[in-house]
């Protein structure tokens, strides 16, 4: 069986929808509400074995919004759970290595790290940037007059990805994984990294023009206060990094980086122009890191 998690969240059950018809399927979560769903919790590791039992396949995704100790707390225990349960290939959504500098990519490299030491087949996913997180954090945390997208960005970019292009790639290459492991046969994605960044690149004038909008870059010291105000502790972490990296210009990728998206998709990725409109949309609506 295949087991994906967190399927409750917007990455996890936009996967395991296109895998609606894969045979085999199971759905873990917090809150499990169907025949096919087990329940899931990270923080509870005793709902792990039962949750695992019988499964071949085990796609995480990460369960990133806490402090990092919580957080590798989480990915350990499912870590040990699956070799606990004798389950043979795991995958696991993790962070593009554009983002490296970026406070989050600790607990992901962290992760990765226990996976390569475990008995296991692994595949690691690494997700670049969802387009609205920084378009979102930009809006919630910095003053937005009219006719304004003001974001302390100075002249950064910053690479970014439809997080539907995500769950398709999550969900066909676990589906391949699972029919490899069922036909006893070696998968071509075991061992693999896959560095899943698209080609899209925002700028701050990018994004004001998407607005119909002048950009105007904003201080980081104004952004502190807002973030402290607005969101827990460790987001204001996370948040001041995602900005002090790409006003520093390391947050835009490469042209000669390593991008397996548009391979594994097998098509160009998905335009994010809808999304980060969708945000301007909302503004003064808080994103979170
Ligand atoms: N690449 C990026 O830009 C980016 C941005 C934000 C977050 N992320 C990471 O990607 C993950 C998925 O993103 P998303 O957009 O789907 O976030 P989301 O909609 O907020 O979902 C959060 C996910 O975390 C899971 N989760 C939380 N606590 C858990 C626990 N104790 N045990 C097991 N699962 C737990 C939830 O599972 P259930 O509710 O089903 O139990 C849910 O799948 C996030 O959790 C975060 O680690 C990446």
């Amino acid at each position: 069986m295949l087991l994906v998690t967190g399927t409750s969240g917007a990455l996890g059950g936009a996967v395991a929808a296109r895998l609606a018809d894969h045979a085999g399927l199971l759905r873990g979560t917090r809150a499990p509400s169907g025949p096919d769903d087990r329940l899931v919790d990270f923080d509870r590791p005793e709902t792990l074995p039962g949750a695992l039992a019988g499964v071949d396949v085990l796609l995480v995704v990460s369960a990133g919004y806490a402090e990092d100790d919580v957080v590798r707390a989480r990915h350990g225990a499912v870590v040990d759970a699956a070799v606990g349960a004798g389950v043979r290939h795991v995958l696991y959504t993790s962070l593009a290595g554009a983002a490296d500098r970026l406070t989050i990519a600790l607990a992901h490299r962290w992760t990765e790290a226990r996976l390569a030491d475990a008995p296991l087949d692994v595949t690691i996913l690494r997700n670049g940037l969802y387009a609205e997180v920084p378009v979102a954090l930009a809006v919630g945390f910095t003053a937005q007059p009219d006719g304004v997208f003001a974001a302390p960005w100075g002249d950064g970019a910053v690479s970014v990805v439809h997080r539907d292009d995500l769950a398709e790639v999550a969900a066909r290459v676990a589906a391949e994984v699972h029919d490899d492991v069922r036909a006893g046969r070696a998968s071509r994605h075991a061992g693999r990294v896959y560095e899943l960044t698209g080609r899209a690149r925002l700028t701050g004038r990018d994004v004001a023009a998407l607005g119909g909008d002048r950009y105007e870059a904003a201080p980081l010291g104004g952004t502190w206060d807002a973030l402290a105000a607005g969101v827990p502790p460790y987001q204001v972490a996370h948040a001041a990094s995602i900005f002090a990296t790409l006003g520093a210009g390391f947050l835009a990728g490469g042209a000669g980086d390593v991008d397996h998206l548009e391979e594994l998709l097998g098509r160009p990725a998905r335009p994010v122009t809808d999304v980060v409109r969708g945000v301007l949309g909302s503004r003064g609506v808080p994103g979170r890191a």
